[in-house]
């Protein structure tokens, strides 16, 4: 029988791509230059499986090119809002994403963003780096404590409860959460944390605040002026979800005019286009989009979509299906 054709939209871990050889007759991608909207509209008329990433916008307009072969898309991320899902369902393809193998390394760049910001790491570096570090003084770069503060939780998700459970067993911080739905009690209480049912409760309660929400129409600019105004001139914002979730030019103004102490962000609205209103400011924290980015998360992360699509392949659910 002949192997099931596969197309990979951008480079992978070689580990997984070896593997994929190995099963598939695949088409890598080694220049990692992004695919076209033409290129993926042919690679679904010519595969029986499309695997993209989180930053191949898999539009209406792409999934309704007729002559489709393609059965299913395997997204290499456990954000899917760059497929048009409603579309994907009208055209009977399955989607599936990778969740679970993420969720601790993007915690951990959570973490790294809230005590970059906290502590002005981001600051610091630069003043090294450019030679104007004059020794240290009892007033110098003071930033803020992170041990025993309040974090606001936006989100009560796999993502946002690793960040809990680090920030309250490892830096004994107080957390509260909101979400769409109550969390069960138990998992509040693992981290004695209390629901709001609002975010803007969250946000004027907090010392420092970490966005888990999806991406997408729903999300998109939650973190508006008027929300950044209810958060204390000492808060901190962190976004490690989505950068649309943030409105970027209330944002700017906010850490300009200091409604709020300071920033950590690692996705961004258009990226990778960075507003330069932010490059200008000093406290905030900019990392390039890193959240899943380890060797073991991006190897997992492949693995499981080749999970999912050797499950579709054998006639079965997959394991990841959200489509
Ligand atoms: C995802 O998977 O959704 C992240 O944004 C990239 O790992």
């Amino acid at each position: 029988m002949n192997k099931p054709k596969v197309i990979v939209t951008r480079k992978w871990p070689a580990t997984v791509e070896s593997r994929l050889q190995a099963l598939y007759d695949v088409q890598l991608n080694e220049s990692d230059v992004p695919m076209t909207a033409d290129e993926l509209k042919i690679a679904l008329q010519t595969a029986d499986a499309l695997l993209p990433t989180v930053t191949d916008p898999i539009t209406a307009d792409i999934l309704s090119v007729p002559n489709k072969r393609a059965k299913i898309i395997g997204n290499f991320g456990v954000g899917y809002n760059n497929i048009d899902i409603a579309a994907a369902k009208r055209e009977g393809l399955v989607v599936t994403n990778t969740p679970h193998v993420l969720t601790d390394c993007t915690a951990d760049i959570a973490m790294l963003l809230l005590l970059m910001s906290a502590r002005r790491g981001s600051e610091g570096d630069r003043l090294v780096r450019n030679q104007q570090w004059t020794g240290w003084r009892p007033t110098h770069m003071l930033g803020q404590k992170v041990t025993g503060k309040t974090l606001g939780l936006i989100g009560f998700g796999r993502i946002a409860q690793a960040v809990a459970r680090k920030a309250h067993h490892g830096f004994g911080m107080k957390i509260i959460c909101t979400a769409p739905h109550a969390p069960v009690p138990d998992v509040l209480q693992e981290f004695q944390a209390t629901y709001y049912a609002t975010a803007d409760e969250v946000l004027a309660k907090a010392d420092f605040i970490s966005l888990h929400c999806p991406g997408g129409v729903a999300t998109k600019h939650l973190i508006n002026e008027q929300r950044l105004k209810l958060m204390k001139p000492s808060a901190h914002l962190i976004n490690t979800a989505r950068g649309d979730v943030v409105d970027s030019k209330a944002l700017i103004k906010a850490l300009k005019e200091c409604w709020i102490a300071g920033a950590g962000l690692d996705v961004f609205e258009g990226e990778p286009n960075i507003d330069p209103g932010f490059l200008e400011l000093d406290n905030v924290a900019l990392l390039p989009h890193l959240g899943s980015a380890t060797e073991e998360t991006r190897v997992a992360m492949g693995n499981r979509v080749l999970d999912n699509i050797a499950a579709f392949f054998a006639g079965e659910e997959p394991g990841d299906r959200v489509a």
